[in-house]
């Protein structure tokens, strides 16, 4: 697989130098140059979830990996279902929440971690990330108990919820927490220190592991795959798809399902009232706003970095610009929602209620509807409780998590400190 970085062309990388640098020149992210069509959609549809999505991977990826190895990393990475659920007559829900840390993030985060640590080649290999809630969890998770791997998470102290943390602190072996006595703008300008530092970043072999990564984007295209694949055979022509947006990235994986052949003819990118993307398919200016903070939190993103890659998608007429839309809800509109749905007997927390509106805005009232659940409930349990007034229970892997003891070490917002910790956690000479 041949990838152009957007922002410079002529920085051309294989699929293995796109995971392991993330990021190209002047921040640009990487897009492959030529995204084929696969063979016979509808046979690959009748196969199991994990068996075509190796047959996916492969497609994308090409010949840098064997199909063999391809397979071993997905059949490890998706050891847990996406079911699709039937809310109401045309209108299904692809529940992307069944993973260990409850969110859609774990399906991307696993196979990122599957080819950082084959890619690592046995070289030490350190994560080194900041997290205001949700990525710590799926990162830690992703990576835990990996060889060669270590992962350092900071987190602002006090200032995520009880349950977010302890999704991460107490899993102890390779992964190391640091609550840092400030905001997460502090943990963050750490991490940024942190990469700047040659020597650390050489003697540890650090990896931000972020969001932007290839990988994770071509993970999130196989769920797509399976939403249609569970559809009854005569419901597959003119699927609607809705994803909750922040950062765009899970639009462009369904974005790029598409290009590869899965037919969705309609596709809602439905954001919060953070909706510089709306504005701009409207008015053609790119305006972000100040970052609101919403129920829907983290979709609480001004300056998507994936839209690039949504954008050059519909520039070069690899998806019809008239079957995308981007439409924000209000907050008033996501508690609606959210009261709507839980009528109906379904349970949304506030980003799936916002993919739900999205169908909603963009009906053209024929077909088949799928919107996606990117949380489960109780990650967002005070909103959800406090909205339809439920006192929701939580499922295992948060109870279990909370009986557990935090192993997170408490520093100063210090650049020196966090270094002199984290050498002497990895048994690293300073
Ligand atoms: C629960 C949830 N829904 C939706 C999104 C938005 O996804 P994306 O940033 O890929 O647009 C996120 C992103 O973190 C999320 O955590």
């Amino acid at each position: 697989m041949k990838l152009v970085n957007l922002k410079d062309a002529s920085q051309q990388v294989s699929f293995v130098e796109a995971v392991k640098i993330g990021l190209g020149r002047q921040q640009g992210v990487f897009f492959p140059t030529n995204l084929s069509k696969l063979d016979k959609v509808d046979e690959l549809l009748d196969l199991p979830f994990a068996t075509r999505s190796a047959v996916i991977l492969k497609h994308l990826i090409g010949d840098e990996l064997p199909a063999s190895v391809v397979n071993e990393m997905v059949t490890r990475a998706f050891n847990f279902p996406a079911p699709l659920v039937k809310v109401k007559n045309n209108t299904y829900c692809l529940e992307l929440f069944h993973g260990p840390t409850l969110a859609f993030k774990d399906f991307g985060g696993r196979f990122m971690a599957e080819c950082i640590s084959l890619f690592s080649e046995g070289e030490r290999v350190t994560i080194l990330t900041a997290t205001s809630g949700d990525t710590g969890a799926a990162v830690a998770h992703a990576f835990y108990n990996k060889p060669n791997v270590d992962v350092v998470i900071l987190y602002p102290e006090g200032k995520i919820s009880l349950a977010q943390q302890k999704l991460f602190t107490t899993l102890g072996n390779n992964i190391h927490c640091y609550s840092v006595k400030g905001s997460f703008d502090d943990c963050q300008a750490l991490v940024k220190e942190a990469f700047l530092d040659d020597e650390l970043k050489k003697t540890l072999g650090l990896n931000s592991a972020n969001s932007i990564n290839i990988s994770r984007l071509m993970a999130q295209v196989c769920y797509y795959f399976e939403a249609v694949s569970q559809l009854p055979k005569l419901e597959r022509e003119k699927v609607h798809i809705s994803v909750p947006s922040g950062n765009f990235g899970n639009v462009c994986a369904a974005m790029i399902a598409a290009v590869i052949g899965l037919p969705i003819a309609r596709l809602s990118a439905t954001t919060n009232q953070n909706d510089t993307v709306p504005r701009y398919l409207k008015d053609n200016e790119w305006q972000p706003n100040t970052t609101k903070e919403s129920l829907s939190n983290a979709m609480d993103v001004s300056k998507p970095n994936n839209w690039p890659r949504v954008e050059a998608m519909l520039v070069d007429g690899l998806y019809a610009k008239d079957n995308f839309f981007s439409r924000s809800v209000s907050e008033t509109s996501t508690t609606e929602i959210m009261k709507a749905l839980h009528v109906e007997g379904y349970l949304a927390e506030p980003h799936t209620a916002i993919a739900y509106q999205g169908l909603k805005q963009d009906e053209q009232g024929d077909g088949t509807e799928i919107f996606l659940a990117t949380a489960h409930p109780a990650k967002f349990k005070e909103s959800v409780d406090k909205v339809l007034g439920t006192n929701i229970p939580l499922p295992p892997a948060l109870s279990d998590a909370l009986a557990k003891p935090c192993l997170a070490e408490s520093i100063t917002a210090d650049y020196a400190k966090l270094k002199q910790a984290v050498y002497q956690k990895l048994n690293v000479g300073l």
